[in-house]
Parts: structure tokens; sequence; C-alpha cells
């Protein structure tokens, strides 16, 4: 039998980004006709693949061939050309646009040289009923939509490119569970209409459903590729965490309960009717001693300005918020002297990276560990015990910050907190970007700070995080806590339809 080659490989593909490792002699293959998902851990390097498939990252080591032939794309629209178009991420659909212009963007149909707005509205209704999406007003503004609406303009902007591949990028993180299942309809007609789609997803029982092979990505390596119908969750999860992962585990294999378990210990944050204009509003919130509160959100959704403003560092225009029975007003200094300390969900933004390990870790504590100047002695003495708690490495004090990996730059900061435990720590965003080992390592430590009787505002977008170590969980959708979750089972799904705007009452 004559063999034809894949449509689309890569070979031994590299990739960094600075410091960070992000691709590992990656192969793969994709066929006409197929359904290849791609799943993997936050930051395991599934968008770095698919954005070097579709032109975006043009700079990498290693091969990528097109039929067979080699072929190296300059751009997203060299991409486009050959056929092969993505739907990203992060959305790049204009909200003040209508639905229609935001299906046909960069190529409304036009008469003589102005934009045939019938013959598009038209089509645009036509292609969205086609795709299973009837019923959504063409002539709206995209803006008027849920985020769900907006992704299924990104989607049907792809399918009707023309594209042969067609690539989707967590197509269904804000799609209800019946878009998702017309969504998913829809992949499984392009690959039987001949077109090669490559699916992310973090939902693995989408994926399994959906899919006719699957990769999974495991820390930049591609750890294995699969039949679909030759797996389960149970085989994915292990691939995807290996076996470092206890506390991620239960945020993939579905459920977990949150108890509430802390309410009757003393409350050490009391947030009452906080607002800071355009980016929340009349949030209440309390943090007991030693639980760790998770505040899930999508980005934008104001859940890190939250965090920030709790440091001190915006001003909120009403509302208030008490620490251990005292108002807490000032700047970051008035906070960290209250006990209130802050993780940034960039960590550039507090890290020196010039600077040994051991001044970035005594930074907040110079008046107190000895004198206006403590001797380097004892600074590096201290640095070194808690560098062993944290699992920096290497667990060299002398080195500069910046030439550690991000995960460990993490450990830099935490450590920080750790020479004299807050009482309150708020800390946004605090695996991002790690593998999954040094996620782990993080969450042990905060983990252990709860158990210390500090209390733990965890913030983050990646509903995994909060899921793998929060006790209760709040949701904060456009600037309002949505939903309080305690005493119950939570799911991805439910934190992410909540984020989202829609409740999702079943479950
Ligand atoms: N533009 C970039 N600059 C620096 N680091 C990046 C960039 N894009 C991705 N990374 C890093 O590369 C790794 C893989 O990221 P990504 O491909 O987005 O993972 P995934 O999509 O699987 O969550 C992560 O550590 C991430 O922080
Ligand atoms: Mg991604």
């Amino acid at each position: 039998m004559p063999r034809t080659p894949p449509l689309l490989e890569l070979r031994n593909v590299d990739k960094r980004f600075g410091g960070v490792h992000a691709l590992k002699g990656i192969d793969f293959e994709l066929w006409s006709g197929e359904v290849h998902a791609l799943v993997g851990e936050n930051g395991a390097g599934k968008s770095t693949m698919m954005k070097i498939l579709a032109g975006v990252i043009p700079d990498y080591r290693g091969e990528m061939r097109w039929r067979g032939e080699p072929i190296r794309l300059k751009n997203p629209r060299h991409a486009l050309e050959l056929g092969i178009a993505m739907i990203h991420q992060e959305l790049s659909v204009m909200p003040e646009l209508t639905v229609a212009e935001n299906v046909f963007l960069g190529r409304q149909p036009l008469r003589g040289r102005v934009v045939d707005w019938r013959r598009m509205f038209l089509e645009a209704e036509g292609i969205l009923a086609e795709l299973g999406f009837g019923g959504i007003d063409v002539r709206a503004p995209l803006a008027d939509y849920p985020l769900g609406v907006h992704q299924l303009a990104e989607v049907a902007r792809a399918v009707t490119s023309g594209a042969r591949v067609i690539i989707m990028d967590e197509p269904t993180s804000a799609l209800s569970p019946m878009e998702t299942e017309r969504l998913l309809a829809l992949v499984r007609r392009l690959a039987a209409a001949g077109k090669a789609v490559v699916y992310i997803s973090h939902f693995l029982e989408e994926v399994t459903h959906v899919a006719d092979r699957i990769t999974v990505l495991r820390n930049g390596e591609r750890v294995a590729t699969l039949e679909a119908r030759a797996t389960d969750k149970a085989e994915l999860v292990r691939l995807m965490l290996g076996r470092e992962a206890r506390f991620f585990e239960s945020s993939y294999v579905g459920r977990r309960r949150v108890a509430d378990a802390h309410s009757g210990e003393p409350a050490v944050l009391e947030v009452r009717g906080l607002t800071l204009p355009r980016r929340f509003a009349d949030v209440d919130l309390t943090l007991h001693r030693g639980e760790i509160v998770g505040l899930y959100g999508l980005i934008g959704s104001g859940h890190f300005e939250l965090g920030e403003t709790l440091f001190g560092l915006h001003r909120p225009s009403r509302g208030q918020v008490r620490l251990e029975g005292r108002p807490l007003a000032g700047g970051p200094g008035a906070a960290i002297a209250a006990g209130l300390a802050y993780l940034p969900p960039s960590r550039r933004q507090g890290l020196f990276l010039q600077k040994p390990v051991y001044q970035n870790v005594t930074l907040p504590w110079l008046g107190r560990i000895g004198g206006v100047v403590p001797p380097v002695r004892r600074e590096v003495a201290l640095t070194r015990g808690l560098a062993d708690r944290v699992g920096l490495r290497p667990p060299d004090p002398l080195r500069a910050v910046g030439a550690f990996s991000g995960g460990n730059q993490q450990k830099v900061v935490l450590a920080r907190w750790l020479v004299e435990p807050p009482r309150v720590f708020v800390v946004s965003e605090p695996t991002r970007g790690m593998d999954v080992g040094a996620k782990e390592e993080v969450l042990k430590i905060l983990k252990e700070l709860a158990e210390k009787g500090v209390a733990v505002l965890l913030i983050s977008s990646e509903p995994e995080t909060v899921l793998a170590v929060a006790e209760r969980i709040l949701v904060m959708a456009k600037g309002r806590i949505v939903e309080h979750l305690e005493d119950r089972e939570v799911t991805k799904e439910m934190l992410v339809h909540a984020a989202a705007g829609e409740m999702q009452r079943s479950a």
C-alpha cells in the first residue's frame, strides 16, 4: 500500500522562551479526517505547539512538514493561505462590531468597494444556522452576547475560512453544556468532511468523546499518542500529571467536595461592600484562621484587582477591610505591618532578578533580622534554611534570582513570607506557568501555611489550581461574587460556567 504522508507533521520541534523550555523535541502527525485532541496540564506547551502550527510562532528549532514537504510558516496569514486556521484561547473577536462582522472579520463580502451588509448578514445567519447555532441576531453588537457567543463567532470564522486544518484551543471554556454539545457535533462533521481538527480541552469527557486520537503533553514533552477508543480518563490523568501530582489529581478526576471546615475559627479578614470603580463592586468576603479560600474568575473578572486592593495597591471608593477587627487602610506598607502578605500574579513584579536569592528573601524583613544593616552571614543562613523548606533548586542563596526557572522564582517569593508567617496571605496565580512538580510544591507550601493558622486567599483563573487545595470557593464574574461554594461537591464545569455568567443548575 502506498503510504501518503500526513497532512501536517512536526519533527523534533523545540521551543524556549528565555529560561522556559516550553517544547522538548516534539513529534506530531495530523491526518485529514481525524479529530486529534491535545491534552496536558496548564503550561504543558499545548498552545505553544499549536501557535507553531498556525504560524504565530515562527522561531523554533526542528521541522514542520506540510504533506511531506518541509515548510517554514512566516506568520498566521501564511498559515491561512495554506489552509491552517486557529481559534485562539485568548479570543481575537471585536466585541463592539456586529456578530456578522466578527464572523467575516478581515474578509467582509464587498459590493464594489463597500461592505455588502445585506449579504454579510444573510450569509452570517446562514453559517451560524448551519453550524447549529441559529437564533443569534447577527446585526447586534457581539458585546450584547455572553462570552459563549464570542467563542462561537470565532469558531464560525475559522470554519468558513475554507481551512483544511482547524485548531481549536479550549473552544468550550465559556460555552454552556448545550452549546458544547453542538460544537462537538460540528467538530465531528468537520472531520467527516475530510478536515483535520486539533482539539485542545481540559474537559477530558469531551476529549474522549470527540477525538479519534489523543496526544498527551507533560512539561513540554509528548508523553503519548493514543487511540481515543483504547483509553479512558483515568489513564489520561495519569499520563498528564505523572506520579508526582497528589493535589491536582482530584481537580481532574471529576468532583471534589469542598467542606466549610473552618467557619468555627475566628474571622481574620472581613471585607464588606468593597468597591473599586469599573473593576469590582460590593464584595463581601470573610477569611477564617487556617483556611484556604479559592477565588476563581475568568481573566478580566476583577479578581486580581481585588487582591491588589486588599494589599493596598488601589484605593477603593467604598467598603471596608478589617484585619482581626482593625480597619486596614493605607498602602502596602500598612498591609504588611498589619500581617497581610501578597503574592502578585506576575512574579517579576515582586522580584529583583539581578539580586541574589537571599536579598530577595530578606527584603521585607531587613529592619528585624538584626540592626539596620544585618550581617550578610545571618541573611544567607536564614535563607538557606528557607530554601530547603520550599525545595529551591539549586538551593543556593547566593545565586541571582533571574538564573532560576519560573517555578523556583516563585519559591523564592514564597520563602520570603516564611520568615515570619503573615496572618493573611493573598496569593494571585501562584502556580501559573510551572511544571506539575513545581506546582505541587507551591501548593504544599500554601497548605503548610494554612495548617500554621494563616488564612489564605487563593486567586486564580485556573480552575484546577483552585480545586486542588481550596476549602471554600468563591466565583467572581464581571466584578461581582456570583457563587459561594461550600459544603458541597464542585466540578470544574460548575466553576467555569458560573464564571462565564451562567449558573449550571444541574449537578
Ligand atoms: N510568549 C511567552 N513568553 C514566555 N513564556 C511563555 C510564552 N508563551 C508560553 N510561555 C511559557 O511556555 C510554557 C507553555 O505554555 P503554553 O504553551 O501556553 O501551555 P498550555 O497551553 O499547555 O497551558 C509555560 O511555561 C508558559 O509560561
Ligand atoms: Mg494554552
